[in-house]
This record gives structure tokens, C-alpha cells and sequence, in this order.
């Protein structure tokens, strides 16, 4: 079978003064159609360059970035991106800011309406569909520009660091959440964090890269059922599994971080 996301031996450099930076070398990954898939690792080891060139917005230097077999060459409506900061327009209502995000799909009025409003549904912000984003929390915010990538129902989820920002109770309704989505619509989803629980919590592996040059460090495996749950998340086998997680991230050897 064709995997959903392939990476293969992607390069990517930027000239810098005096000589070129590589921020990404060699990096071979492929992520099954339907699989959950987090990448960690320190600061500046490519992880969001990684995402960018599975979005369409940036390019490999060298190496191939395919999604369904296909070289990317732009950014897609099967791809729905989301980012850290909220990237909200201000004077859009949250009702107007999800049906934005369908701007692009050749879709009758009505559809549009009806799609944003079941978007905007499932992450909670049904009494808050008319209010504009600074009235709104936070968190809240967070669950629009999510209702606005899911209301395009993208078959790929491309997510960097979404919930960084947020406190830790509503960082993990948003987890539940995301998982809750994710089972019923069995998107692929590549997602970005920096926190190893959520990193391990939402996937089935976990990637961890190093730095200088960015690169694939470690692949782990997580071998626990889904639905994930609280009995889950305090279980030895997630203890162990985070315990490897974190090990990998931050003893990396000193050449390498
Ligand atoms: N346009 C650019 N020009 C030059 N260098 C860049 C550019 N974009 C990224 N880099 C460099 O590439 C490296 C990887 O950056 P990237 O943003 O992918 O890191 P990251 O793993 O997402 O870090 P963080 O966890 O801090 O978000 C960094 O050292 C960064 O300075
Ligand atoms: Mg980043």
C-alpha cells in the first residue's frame, strides 16, 4: 500500500552569510494512510521545516516529499494545517473565520454554512459562533482555527505544536478531543509538540529528531490500545514508554544536541 505521507532522504539548506545551513538532513519517513504520528526533539531541529514541506509551503533541497505517491507541489485542500499561533482574522466572526477556511472549495453557499456549523459543533464553540476572536479565550481560539481545518475535512492533519500555548487542563480536553475526531474520521495526522506526554498520549509513534543537522534520532513505537484514556495515561506501560521518550530526546549525545 501507498503510504499516506513519504519522506524520502529530504535535505533541506538555507544560505546563510558565509556558507549554507542544514537544517534537515536525510530524512526518510513514511506515515501509513490513518496512522497518528508525533515528532519531538530540541529547538531548531527542523520539525517545523519538516511539516512546512508536507504542507506545500516550503521545498526540499534535495529529496522527495510525496503525499498519496505524489510529489508536493503547493498546498492542497486534503492537507488542513494548523499552527501555534492561532492565525484568526480579527475582524471575522469565529462563524466566518471556519467558513474561510472553505473559501477555496467550489461549494454552494448553503454547504459552506452547514459544513462551518458542524465544524464549529464539534470543538465546542457552538454559542460562540458570532462572537469575534477577541472576545474569546485562549483555548477557545485554538478550537476555531481547529473548526476551520476540520470543516474543509482534509484527509491529513498537519499540526505544529497547536496546543503549545494552553493551559494543562484544556491542552488535554483538546487532546481527547482531537483523538475523539481522529477515530471517528481516521485522518492522517502528523503533529508536532515539544511536551513528550501529549507526544506519546496522541500516537502510535513518535518520532524524535536531533539537531545539527536536524535528523531523524529514534522511532518509537507506541504500543498501547486506542481509545486512549486517563487509565491509560497512568498506566506503567505510558510511564515506560515516556520515560524512553524523554531519554532519547534530552540525552542525546553532546555532538548532537
Ligand atoms: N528561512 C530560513 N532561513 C534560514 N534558516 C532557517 C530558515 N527556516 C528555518 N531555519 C533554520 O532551520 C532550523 C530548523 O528550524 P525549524 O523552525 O524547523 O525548527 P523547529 O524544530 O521547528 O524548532 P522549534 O521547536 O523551536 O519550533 C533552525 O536552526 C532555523 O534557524
Ligand atoms: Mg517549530
Amino acid at each position: 500500500m501507498i503510504p499516506k505521507i513519504t519522506f524520502r532522504d529530504v535535505v533541506r539548506t538555507f544560505p546563510v552569510k558565509g556558507g549554507t545551513f542544514t537544517a534537515l538532513d536525510g530524512v526518510s519517513l513514511d506515515i501509513a494512510d490513518e496512522e497518528f504520528v508525533t515528532v519531538v526533539g530540541p529547538s531548531g531541529c527542523g520539525k517545523s521545516t519538516l511539516l512546512g514541506m508536507a504542507a506545500g509551503l516550503d521545498e526540499p533541497t534535495g529529496g522527495e516529499v510525496l503525499v498519496d505517491g505524489a510529489p508536493v507541489t503547493g498546498p492542497g485542500p486534503e492537507r488542513g494545517v494548523i499552527f501555534q499561533q492561532y492565525a484568526l482574522f480579527p475582524w471575522l466572526t469565529v462563524r466566518r473565520n471556519v467558513e474561510f477556511g472553505l473559501r477555496l472549495a467550489d461549494l454552494p453557499a448553503e454547504e459552506r454554512r452547514t459544513r462551518a456549523q458542524r465544524a464549529i459543533d464539534l470543538v465546542g464553540l457552538t454559542d460562540f459562533a458570532d462572537a469575534l476572536p477577541k472576545t474569546l479565550s485562549g483555548g477557545m481560539k485554538q478550537r476555531c482555527a481547529i473548526a476551520r481545518a476540520y470543516a474543509v475535512d482534509p484527509t491529513v492533519l498537519l499540526m505544529d505544536e497547536p496546543f503549545g500555548a494552553l493551559d494543562a487542563l484544556t491542552r488535554v480536553q483538546l487532546q481527547d478531543q482531537l483523538l475523539d475526531t481522529w477515530s471517528q474520521d481516521r485522518r492522517t495526522v502528523l503533529f508536532i509538540t515539544h511536551d513528550v506526554d501529549e507526544a506519546v498520549y496522541l500516537a502510535r509513534r513518535v518520532v524524535v529528531m536531533a539537531a545539527r543537522p536536524g535528523r531523524i534520532h529514534k522511532i518509537v513505537d507506541v504500543d498501547l490500545p486506542y481509545p486512549r484514556t486517563e487509565e491509560i495515561r497512568l498506566s506503567p506501560e505510558f510511564s515506560r514508554i515516556r520515560n524512553e521518550v524523554w531519554h532519547s530526546v534530552y540525552h542525546q549525545s553532546p555532538a548532537a544536541v
